[in-house]
Parts: C-alpha cells; sequence; structure tokens
C-alpha cells in the first residue's frame, strides 16, 4: 500500500502541541536496537495464525492492513509474507528505524496511535498486538485512537488488538528477570501497580553481554488496563461494533484469569 495514499497529503502529528502520551519517555529508545533479540522467544507466527484464525472464521479476507504500534514490524512483516499488503506505524522512532532495517518490506512511519491521521476509508484490517495499546494510559487517547481507526477502516473493516488485563498487571506479571540465563541480554524488570488509576509502572533495567560493546541502560514503561464494557462502550462511540472479545488464543470468553484478551470489532459505516 502506498503509504503518502494511506496518510493523506497533511499527516496530523499531535504530539507537537500537545503532551506525549506517558508511555514513559525513555520507553522504546534504547531498547529498539535490542529488542528482536528480546522478543526471540515470542511466537509471532502462531499469533499472525490466530489472527489469520479469526478472520476465517467471520469469512473476511483483508487486502489493506495497518500494523498499529508495529514496534520492530514482526508481525506485519509476517502478515507480509501471507500476502496481504502491510503498513506499520508507531510513535517510538527508534523502533520504526530498527523496523526499516529488519523488515524492509514492511513500510513503516513514526505515527501516535491517540492522532492518527489516517485517510478515511483505506484500510481492511488494523491489528495491534502484543499489548501495545494498554502503552495508551489515558482513555480520552485510547477513545481518539479507536475513532482514528474507525474513520480509517471501510465499511465493514475490522480492528483486531490485544490487551493486557488488569488481573496480569495487578499481579506483577511485569516482574521479570533473566539473571541467572546464559541470554545475551539481561533483564530485571520490576511492576508497581497503582489499583486506583490502572496503571502499572515497569522499571526495566537492561545489560547486555553479548558480541560488540557492552551496554547497560534503564528504561520506565507504563501500562494501564481496561475494562471490557469500558472498551466495548469506547468502541461503540467510535463507530464500530465488539464482535468478540476473547481469551488470548482461544475462541473462548474471557474468564477470571485471562491476562491477555483480543478484541475483534467492525466499522460501523455504511457504503
Ligand atoms: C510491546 S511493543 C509491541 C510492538 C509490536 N506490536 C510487537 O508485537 O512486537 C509496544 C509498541 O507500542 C508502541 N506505542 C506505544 N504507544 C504508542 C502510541 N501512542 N502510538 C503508536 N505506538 C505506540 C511502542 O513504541 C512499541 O513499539
Amino acid at each position: 500500500m502506498n503509504l503518502r495514499k494511506l496518510l493523506g497529503l497533511e499527516p496530523k502529528n499531535g504530539s507537537i502541541d500537545e503532551p506525549p502520551t506517558p508511555v514513559g519517555t525513555d520507553a522504546f529508545t534504547e531498547i529498539a536496537e535490542y529488542y528482536d533479540e528480546l522478543m526471540a522467544p515470542v511466537p509471532y507466527k502462531s499469533w499472525v495464525d490466530y489472527v489469520e484464525a479469526i478472520l476465517r472464521r467471520l469469512n473476511v479476507t483483508p487486502h489493506d492492513v495497518l500494523d498499529l504500534c508495529c514496534g520492530t514490524g514482526q508481525v506485519g512483516a509476517e502478515l507480509i509474507r501471507r500476502g496481504h499488503d502491510v503498513v506499520g506505524a508507531d510513535l517510538a522512532e527508534e523502533m520504526v528505524r530498527r523496523c526499516a532495517e529488519r523488515s524492509p518490506r514492511l513500510p513503516a512511519v513514526v505515527m501516535d496511535a491517540t492522532h492518527l491521521g489516517l485517510r478515511a476509508d483505506c484500510l481492511d484490517l488494523v491489528v495491534s498486538l502484543y499489548d501495545s495499546l494498554n502503552y495508551i494510559v489515558d482513555a480520552e487517547g485510547l477513545q481518539r485512537c479507536f475513532e482514528g481507526v474507525s474513520h480509517a477502516l471501510r465499511p465493514g473493516g475490522l480492528m483486531i488488538f490485544d490487551l493486557n488485563t488488569a488481573r496480569a498487571l495487578r499481579v506483577g506479571l511485569f516482574t521479570q528477570s533473566n539473571v541467572n540465563s546464559t541470554e545475551p541480554l539481561e533483564y530485571r524488570w520490576k511492576s508497581h501497580w497503582d489499583e486506583e488509576r490502572k496503571l502499572c509502572k515497569v522499571d526495566m533495567r537492561f545489560r547486555w553481554r553479548g558480541p560488540g560493546d557492552r551496554a547497560e541502560f534503564c528504561e520506565t514503561h507504563y501500562e494501564r488496563a481496561y475494562e471490557q464494557d469500558e472498551v466495548r462502550e469506547m468502541l461503540a462511540r467510535a463507530g464500530m461494533e465488539t464482535l468478540h472479545v476473547f481469551d488470548a488464543y482461544s475462541f473462548h470468553e474471557p474468564g477470571v484469569f485471562s491476562n491477555r484478551v483480543y478484541y475483534v470489532a467492525r466499522a460501523l459505516k455504511v457504503e
């Protein structure tokens, strides 16, 4: 897909006049170079299998796809390999730069999901995986994101995204360490949960001990949990109908022990 066509002539980038989305000012900066190493165990291909299984259930074959919050482009690149026409968008310049290096077939731009400047009716599918939308920590921002997506979807177009649940963030799934492993990227993460604000702050420390120069750095990430009713309401306000909410990688409804859920929403537009 032509990026200029997707973006329109004047892509909006609200980050100039408005405070940046507080994903943590240092989030996805230094880690970008090591992100794929960190994600080596992540089964991206099965995640894309799952997205395709959802599409098959709905009897939909999307052509033009946006990988929103694409990171280094692992999901988008896999969708391209499977014949879709995909572009990527991410807020973090370093991640987009890395995406261009590792996934040259995936055109990607720096864009804030809370201020999407996409043209109307140009996409069949928007995917946003790996708790990317939890990084939008204000409800108004997530609402604007859904509105931007809805605007860009063709009538009947789909949005498929996952979210970490409050349970996942509350029980400290982000408190992790691999210091006793031999992996080249050592990490030590400590999460803090604020029940009132449904906000999880994760202090991340990294040490690269693989080939090349040694490096040590820290990043602070914030994720906000959203309840299912809240998300459904926001999607509805943005002109999208929630078709399904699944416990991740299944076709079952989420339960109290669900750590990640998938939303499948459809743009309710008249042709
Ligand atoms: C956990 S990573 C997931 C990346 C990718 N989807 C994947 O599966 O590997 C979250 C991504 O969301 C991006 N992100 C966070 N807030 C964003 C926003 N407001 N707009 C666009 N991208 C955002 C980050 O820069 C980061 O690349």
